[in-house]
Order: C-alpha cells, then structure tokens, then sequence
C-alpha cells in the first residue's frame, strides 16, 4: 500500500475515488460542495430526494460524475453534525475502505470532513487513515480451501493536507499508522491460528522469523531443560499436561542509548486453555485459542519498534505453554515452587496464565525494566467487570497506569483503571504455601494482578488484562489487533517521536 497526501484542487485529483462525508441533515460539507458545483448539482440533488442518509456505516458509489478528473465518488456517512466525533468518523473511514474493497478501485483519496483538530490533529489524522485502511484489508489466515476471494485492487490512498507543515504531519501519522496496522495484523494472524498450529514451538519459530526479517532485533528461545535451569517451577507445572513443549521467548530490541534501561514486556503465550484438571465447560472452548493474545501482542509490540525504528530499548518475553488435562497434568492441592523461590499452591489449575506469568516476570527482573508491562487474557472476571470496550488497568506504579491509559485514549484502544489495594492479596492466602493461585470469585481480575504482583516488587510495573478486548466472538469472530494500538502509541511516547 503506497500512502500519501494531497492538498491540490478536489475537482482536479486523479485518483479511481474521491471518498466524500455526508451528515445526517443531509447539507453538504465544504469537499462535497465543491464537487456539487463541479458536478452542475447533482450531489445536492440526490441527497434532496432522501437518497443517502448519511447514518454512520452506510455509503454509497457514484460513478462518472461530470466535472471531476476522479471517475467515481463514495459517499459515506458521518452520522449526526451534533454527534460528530473521533468514534463515528472513524466508522465512516472504515465504512468507506470496506466498500472499497469490494469495487475495483486502485486509488483513493479522502476527503472527509475531520473532527477538529483538538480532537484529532493532524499527526493522528494521518495515523487513523492508514492504521483504518490496512485493517480494512486484513483477511483472516485463511485456511479453507474453496475458491480464494480476490485480493482487493486498492493499492494507493492519499490523505489531505491543508499546509506545507500540515503535509509533513500527516505523512508521519500515514507512516506510524501502517506500522501500526501491520503489528496488529501479525498479532491477529497468530491469535486466528488453530491451537494445533500455533503451538509455543510455533510462537518460537515466529520470533525467530521476525528476527531475521529485522536485523535490529535479537531472539533466545529456552527450551524446557533451560526453564528447568532457571527453576521455573509454576511455569512448567502449566506446561507438565501437555505433550507440547513450553518455551520461554525473549525478543530484544536495543535503539536508542546504550545502556539505557528497557521497557520490558511480558506476555502470556497459553496456545490453548483447556482448563487443565480443573476443565473448562465444552461451550465456547475454542475461543480458549486466543489464550496466547498476550504473547502476540508482544511480538507485534516488537516488530512494531523495529519497523518504525524506535530510539528505544525493548524486550520481549513470551511464557509459551499449553494447559491440558492429561496423567501426568498439574492438580488442584499441588504445591509448586517459582523461580523467585515463593511457593504457590494450585488450587484451581485454570488459573494457569498468572502461573506463566510470574516465572516470565520474574526472569524480567535482569534487565532492571524503566517499566514492566505484561500482558495477558488473564480472567472472565475482567470481562464481567468491563466488557468488551476497556481493557483492565493495574499495577504497583500509579504513573505507569496513567502513561498506559493515555496512550489508550490517543490510540483509540482505551483502558480503564482497577485499584490494587494491599487487602486484595489477602485473598490470596494458603495454609500450606506462600499463598494460593486463586482468590475466590470476588474482584478476580485484581486477585489475579495481585498475585503478579508478588512477583514484580520494586519494579515500576503494570498489567494489562486484555480478556475481553483481544477477540470477538459472533459473526466476525476473530482477533481484534488489541492492545497493538494502545503499546505502539506508548512505546512511541517513551521514545518521544
Ligand atoms: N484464559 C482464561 C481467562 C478467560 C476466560 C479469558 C474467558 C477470556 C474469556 C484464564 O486462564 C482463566 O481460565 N481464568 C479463570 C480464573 C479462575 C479459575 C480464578 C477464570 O477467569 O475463570
Ligand atoms: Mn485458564
Ligand atoms: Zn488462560
């Protein structure tokens, strides 16, 4: 996809499709106008006769009107003026790029109305068309093996620009946006695949694959003898039921000042969550495939940083494993020992991910992390807390959090904050162990923090629980990119560019 911007006369650019804002009240907007003159009226004909509406989603294509070098315009909604906002514009570019991809057109240019610059400036602007576009064309991995739907012609997309300096901003957003866009789609091609594909050797491999794609990044694997080694007793009590072997995969990338302290980010890789003894009911349980959202999102998180060429240092540490029932699998009552020497008590061995987790945030701790950020499809509770709009924010360093839902705001991928007050760890208590992996139903998604937290003591650290943001179910079933956008926007604020 080529990207750029333009600021010449509407009438006159020659692109395949003119992509053209239409509010609700029907009046034309200012690019509009300017194509109803060209046009000897016909714009303001139609929309007189009631023909396009102009509700958030819906467009419509209009081909070979006179007076315009473009050969078709696509109108698309935006929804009420009074409403008008990031969230329906956003609807109406993706609207826009959906209907595009079923039309032969190769070229675009948007001329849609924008929120005001306040809301939107012209960095993000750019950021958003590209980041929309290229989402608009992901297809899933596709593995049917009826006839393939033609790939779509759209090769080319050019944003507008009032000014010089204007032109410079946008191009930037349109670079950080594909960037973007192109993370997210690697973390949903790996959260799509099948749990028998993509399995923790799986996840290596792709680490590996992206470190030979960017010479920047650099990649360790251990294997079980070396997570044995390292005494990772809770991890590999997870991975003990299932006969794929679990991996621990570290993903470096050193921009920026040497010697400066990373940001480190830790993933959960669970391929796939049966439950293990404790089994999870039949319903649903292929969703538990994307139990690995985490440890994607880091590798995107990754090949993002490489791409765009962060003046940054980050590492990435994915805890791989499989949770299965099986002879030999970890069983309610076990007591097992992590690799920072506290013991844990398994009293529900569903509660797997925090037992990845705190062998993977733990081996974080040699890097002496600037900031720990994990992420993980860690509890149902966070999904009965918030939904599928926010994910959960929660951590030990109050600033951290705020840094992460700023940059969720900003990337439109937004987090909300849980506390993590001391008596929630209580909860957490064992006769026989340091403490126990669960604590009951009550407030689940912060019992489940504050048992990582055990873990990451005087680092500045914050969890991400992305249970209900990193798929959807129903129709469109499938991974949703998220957190990409919301790491990749922090990562380029610690990097300041
Ligand atoms: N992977 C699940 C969390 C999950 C559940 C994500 C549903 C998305 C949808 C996690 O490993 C899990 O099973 N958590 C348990 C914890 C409980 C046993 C304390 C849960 O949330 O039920
Ligand atoms: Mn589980
Ligand atoms: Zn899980």
């Amino acid at each position: 996809m080529r990207f750029e911007t333009w600021s010449t006369s509407i009438t006159t650019l020659g692109v395949d499709c003119l992509i053209v804002g239409v509010f609700e009240e029907s009046e034309l907007t200012a690019a509009a106008r300017r194509i109803d003159q060209a046009a000897g009226g016909r714009l303001a004909t139609l929309l007189g006769r009631g023909d396009f509406p102009g509700r958030a989603g819906e467009t419509l294509l209009l081909t070979d009107l006179p007076g315009l070098a473009a050969r078709r315009v696509l109108l698309t909604g935006l929804g009420a003026r009074t409403a008008f906002q990031r969230r329906s514009w956003r609807k109406a570019v993706s609207a826009a790029v959906a209907a595009l991809t079923r039309t032969g057109v190769k070229s675009a240019a948007f001329a849609l109305e924008r929120p005001d610059h306040e809301a939107l400036d012209d960095y993000y602007y750019g950021r958003a068309v590209a980041e929309l576009t290229v989402a608009g064309l992901y297809r899933v991995n596709d593995l049917k093996t009826g006839k393939k739907p033609k790939p779509a012609a759209l090769a080319r997309v050019l944003a507008e620009a009032s000014s010089r300096t204007a032109a410079r901003e946008v191009a930037r957003g349109l670079a950080h946006g594909e960037a973007l866009a192109q993370a997210a789609a690697l973390q949903r091609d790996l959260g799509n695949l099948p749990g028998n594909i993509c399995t923790p050797r799986y996840l290596a491999e792709r680490a590996r694959r992206l470190a030979r794609e960017h010479r920047s990044l650099r990649v360790r694997v251990l294997d079980e003898p070396a997570l044995r080694r390292e005494k990772m007793g809770c991890l590999l009590a997870v991975a003990q039921g299932s006969s794929e072997p679990p991996r621990l995969i570290v993903l470096e990338y050193k921009g920026g000042k040497s010697g400066a302290a990373p940001v480190v980010l830790v993933g959960k890789g669970v391929t796939f969550d049966s439950g293990g003894i404790s089994l999870k009911p039949a319903a649903e349980m292929d969703e538990m495939k994307y139990d690995m959202s985490g440890a994607a999102a880091v590798l995107a998180a990754l090949s993002f940083a490489a791409e765009v060429k962060l003046p940054l240092h980050v590492v990435g540490i994915v805890g791989a494993v499989e949770n299965m029932p099986d002879g030999k699998a970890l069983k309610p009552g076990d007591i097992v020992t992590s690799s920072s020497g506290q013991t844990v008590e398994i009293l529900n061995t569903d509660a797997e991910g925090r037992l990845v987790l705190c062998d993977a945030l733990h081996y974080a701790r040699r890097f002496k992390p600037a900031a720990l950020i994990d992420m993980a499809t860690l509890t149902g509770a966070c999904v009965i807390a918030l939904g599928h709009h926010h994910s959960a924010a929660i951590g030990n360093d109050e600033a951290l959090v705020r840094e992460l839902i700023e940059a969720g705001v900003r990337a439109d991928d937004r987090a909300w904050p849980l506390p993590l007050t001391e008596e929630y760890a209580e909860q957490l208590k064992s006769n026989f162990a340091d403490f126990a992996n669960i604590g009951g139903r009550d407030g689940g998604a912060i019992t489940a923090a504050a048992f990582l937290g055990k873990f990451t003591r005087g680092m500045r650290w914050a969890h991400l629980d992305i249970a209900g943001t990193a798929w959807q179910s129903g129709a469109h079933k499938g991974s949703t990119g998220r957190p990409t956008p919301l790491l990749a926007d922090f990562l380029l604020r610690r990097a300041k560019v």
